[in-house]
């Protein structure tokens, strides 16, 4: 099956360099990114600490494409309207970092932003079942996650059961992949229905001149 919708490019930015996190952002931007995906850990959710609202704030002017926040901390509902506020435009839990998923995602509704639900390995897709009209992304996660340079987890059935719940809803909601996408694993998960690539080590590897290489060989050749 190739993927409905065009493939999206969501650099991770816990691979740049943080001491120029700002010019980063641009440098993405400006290479052909589709999405700025800003990793938040908590060192509790994940073993890793990472980037703050204050941060996604400080970086807001630096570039018009959507911020997809991916939050890896737990609980998560009290930082949510800062994140909105900072200027997050896509906010994705893990519904493990809570006790009611559903609400969790009203709030992000509320606050008028898309929201994302984030499937660990492990964790099964059934936790879908009565919040798919609620969310306009799911995240798959191919790696456990905490750290960039991970190795790619093929978990290919995973990614096309999620693929027919989306096809079946007949919403559009965004199906995204996260952790060792390179242009070598990224071409299975796209064939399985991923159709937005979170990719760090890919991207950022090289410096900044070699961004837009890195990003457009991660998106499909033509045929
Ligand atoms: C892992 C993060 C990923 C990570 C991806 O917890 O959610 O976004 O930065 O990095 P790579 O592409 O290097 O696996
Ligand atoms: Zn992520």
């Amino acid at each position: 099956m190739s993927s409905p919708r065009p493939i999206r490019i969501a650099p991770s930015i816990l691979s740049s360099d943080f001491a120029r996190l700002g010019p980063e952002v641009q440098a993405i931007d400006a290479a052909g990114a589709d999405y700025i995906h800003i990793d938040v850990m908590d060192g509790h959710f994940v073993p890793n600490l990472t980037i703050g609202p204050a941060v996604v704030k400080a970086l807001r002017p630096w570039s018009e494409k959507p911020f997809d926040c991916h939050l890896m901390i737990a609980p998560a509902d009290p930082y949510l309207e800062a994140f909105a506020q900072a200027g997050a435009d896509i906010i994705t839990i893990h519904p493990e970092a809570g006790s009611h998923l559903h609400r969790s995602l009203q709030t992000i509704k509320a606050l008028g932003k898309k929201a994302g639900i984030a499937l660990n390995p492990a964790t099964p897709t059934a936790v879908l079942d009565h919040v798919m009209d609620l969310a306009d992304l799911v995240l798959v996660m191919t790696v456990n996650p905490g750290f960039g340079g991970q190795s790619f987890l093929p978990l290919l059935d995973k990614i096309r059961d999620v693929r027919a719940r989306i096809t079946a809803g007949g919403r559009e909601i965004d199906l995204q992949i996260d952790g060792g996408v390179t242009p070598q694993t990224a071409v299975a998960a796209i064939e399985a229905g991923a159709d937005v690539l979170v990719a760090g080590s890919a991207v950022f590897k090289g410096g900044a001149q070699a961004y837009a290489d890195n990003i457009a060989a991660l998106r499909p050749k033509a045929r």
